[in-house]
């Protein structure tokens, strides 16, 4: 299936699955499920919160994992501090990747923004090298911008 056409019926099935829900918790915790059971190839999907200056640990599937982020820290905390997307096709050339589980090696990590404030950041990893392309890049970042708005960050 094409990239376009793929993120367009996920969308479809977050803007679903979300409904008229505002509670940020349960939103992105249903998100991370759903782009658990969608994007193949995956090993890790959710979110990191901005919480003073530094990230924290969201809702999220896959294997347990790192809890705080440091701005600038990462491909996360660099995310954050640019806010900026970024697809790295292989996290071991990342200088300074935090390598939460091994067998990552590619990941993508967009920002997610409201009213001009950061709030945290959506992070994506695969076992797979240079598993991601700027297009699921730009259909994340169409995911964040939703749950951005459709949330009450409290
Ligand atoms: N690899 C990320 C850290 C988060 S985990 O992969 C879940 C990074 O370098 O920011």
């Amino acid at each position: 299936m094409e990239h376009a056409q793929f993120y367009e019926e996920l969308y479809g099935k977050l803007v679903a699955l979300i409904g008229n829900e505002r509670d940020w918790v349960a939103n992105l915790a249903n998100a991370a499920a759903l782009l658990w059971e969608e994007l193949p190839r995956i090993n890790w999907v959710g979110f990191y919160i901005l919480k003073g200056e530094e990230l924290v640990l969201g809702p999220f599937q896959g294997r347990p994992a790192c809890i705080r982020i440091g701005m600038g820290k990462g491909v996360c905390g660099q995310t954050a501090l640019l806010r900026k997307s970024h697809v790295v096709p292989d996290v071991h050339e990342f200088p300074g990747h935090i390598a939460c589980d091994p067998i990552s090696r590619s990941e993508v990590v967009v920002p997610i923004e409201k009213d001009g404030q950061l709030l945290g950041v959506l992070d994506v990893d695969s076992p797979e090298l240079a598993r991601f392309s700027e297009a699921d890049g730009a259909g994340l970042e169409k995911v964040a911008n939703f749950l951005a708005e459709r949330c009450d960050w409290a």
